[in-house]
């Protein structure tokens, strides 16, 4: 999709379709005592948010009509409005004007672009708003969003009717080099978290450990990276014994694929690095899962393919730090070579892991890629991963899990959330829970059962941090969207990149 820049009048921009955000700025509800059924109900105030009044008067009459309530995602189109150059015009609710923000605005503009879509329009001019925002983070925000809502999921399906917005246009006011500079980052950003949504949407036998390192391997190239992909023999040579006791029950060969952002401005320290599970099908192993909603589990690596799209971004963006992804990639099997309940596993690390569950793979493999991470001089670590079904009975779809060893890190990755308009919720970690973890014959148990189980894999991973600043991301209910939503589609969702961008911005300063 390309994105523009105008500075003109609305009125007079030639287009498809103009839109333009209508907030209900109804004062007061009825009050207590109007409640009765006949009482009469105020038609709800609205306005149309731009200062163009020709705008403001091709929407007067079917406002005056009392149609549009301003609700959000509400979407009322106009054909032929009078005085316009614009062949349509939509008028798209933006709710309460009081409080509204970038978070609202992206999702707005994720909502313009599917409803224009659907209708097969290829091409429109969104006005940012005025109210409360500033003119970059608008900017950026529709442009974020719009790149989220023109992404599909239904690659494979033959009639396939690719319906995609391939221009946008934003009018807004202010320094144009600024503006421009933050449509630039907004579109490096959506472009990386559709080429996260993309790695995900792949099926199993299409997203191979091996074919995910060829993306990985790929992208680096295009953006000149440097990308390292291993195989069994060195995972076997590192040492790294959880992760093979997941790889070692697959027929799929695993893969260590390490990727660095290492610019030769960038202080020797701190060096961030971010470690992503790329299981790329999760059958459970010997454990096995039910069959019900077993083929789901092909988006298990999107904690991986969130750290490939990060570093994608991060590359464009070039902030001056060094940064280095690892994800760990494999199959989790059962098989007459697939590990087996009562194991005992030596990690990385030297310590010792009591299968309990061979369904806790993710931990596993992310011990020993935090572990390795530090061996490689990281001083700081983000990891990510679908890790439990149990963040997804805690938080549901809407907050993914965010745990932390370091009250800094976590306040600057809070602030980087805010900035990304993502929502993640922080999830204990106190001491305590680590009695859940202890083995009678090993050091750790890899699964502490169902109470508190998001916690107790974050509080296993932490054994593998140890003092190093770090940050889990459990986004297993959150990496996937169920139903569709106005702004987004059914599907990989990408979170978590933006966030990550945004950290990663701001790490070095
Ligand atoms: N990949 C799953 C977690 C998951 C669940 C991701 C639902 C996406 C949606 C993970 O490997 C897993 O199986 N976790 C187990 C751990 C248990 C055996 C301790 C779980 O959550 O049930
Ligand atoms: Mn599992
Ligand atoms: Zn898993």
């Amino acid at each position: 999709m390309k994105t523009n820049l105008s500075f003109s009048t609305p009125a007079e921009i030639e287009t498809e379709c103009l839109v333009t955000i209508v907030f209900d700025i109804t004062e007061k509800n009825r009050g207590e005592k109007d409640r009765s059924p006949s009482a009469p109900q105020a038609a709800p105030q609205v306005t149309v948010d731009t200062s163009d009044a020709a705008v403001k008067a091709a929407a007067t009459d079917v406002i005056a009509g009392g149609e549009v309530t301003g609700k959000t995602f509400e979407t009322t189109l106009l054909h032929h409005p009078a005085k316009l150059k614009a062949k349509r015009l939509l008028l798209l609710g933006g709710g309460k004007a009081k409080g509204f923000s970038a978070f609202d605005l992206r999702r707005l503009a994720g909502a313009a672009v599917r409803t224009l879509k659907a209708k097969g329009l290829r091409s429109f001019v969104f006005v940012a708003p005025d109210a409360g925002l500033k003119a970059e983070d608008a900017v950026k925000a529709i442009v974020e969003g719009a790149f989220v809502g023109n992404f599909d999921s239904d690659y494979y399906k033959s009639d396939r009717k690719d319906q995609k917005i391939d221009a946008l246009t934003i009018v807004a006011r202010g320094d144009q080099a600024r503006l421009q500079q933050a449509m630039d980052e907004a579109r490096i950003i959506g472009e990386s978290q559709n080429f996260v949504r993309d790695l995900v949407n792949e099926p199993s036998n299409r997203m191979t450990p091996t074919i995910l390192a060829d993306r990985a391997k790929k992208m680096a190239e295009e953006v000149g990276l440097k990308c390292e992909v291993y195989g069994a023999d060195k995972i076997k040579e590192l040492k790294m014994g959880a992760f093979w006791s997941v790889a070692q029950g697959s027929d799929e060969p695993p893969a260590l694929i390490v990727v660095r952002y290492e610019p030769a401005d960038a202080p020797e320290k701190p060096v961030l690095g971010l470690v992503g599970k790329g299981i790329t099908f999760d059958t459970g192993g010997i454990s096995i899962k039910p069959a019900d909603g077993m083929e789901k589990m092909k988006y298990d690596m999107a904690g991986g393919a969130t750290m490939i799209g990060a570093m994608r971004a991060i590359a464009l963006l070039k902030p001056k730090a060094k940064i280095i992804s690892i994800i760990l990639a494999t199959e989790n099997m059962p098989s007459g070579k697939a590990q087996k309940p009562g194991d005992v596993q030596i990690a990385m690390s030297g310590k010792s892991i009591e299968i309990i569950n061979t369904d806790a793979e993710g931990r596993l493999v992310l011990a020993d890629g935090l572990y390795y991470a530090r061996q490689l001089g990281c001083t700081h670590l983000i990891d990510a991963a679908t890790l439990t079904g149990a963040v997804v009975v805690a938080l549901g779809s809407i907050n993914a899990g965010v745990f932390g060893n370091d009250e800094q890190m976590y306040e600057r990755f809070s602030t980087a959330l805010t900035k990304a308009g993502e929502k993640m919720w922080r999830m204990p970690l106190d001491d305590e829970y680590k009695e859940i973890i202890r083995s009678n014959i090993a050091d750790i148990v890899n699964s502490g059962g169902r109470y508190g189980g998001a916690i107790t894999a974050a509080m296993f991973l932490k054994e593998f941090a140890e003092d190093v600043p770090w940050l889990h991301l459990d986004i297993a209910g959150t990496a996937w969207t169920e139903e569709q939503k106005p702004w987004i589609a059914k599907g990989p969702s990408g979170i978590a990149l933006r966030s990550l961008v945004e950290f990663a911005k701001d790490f070095a300063g």
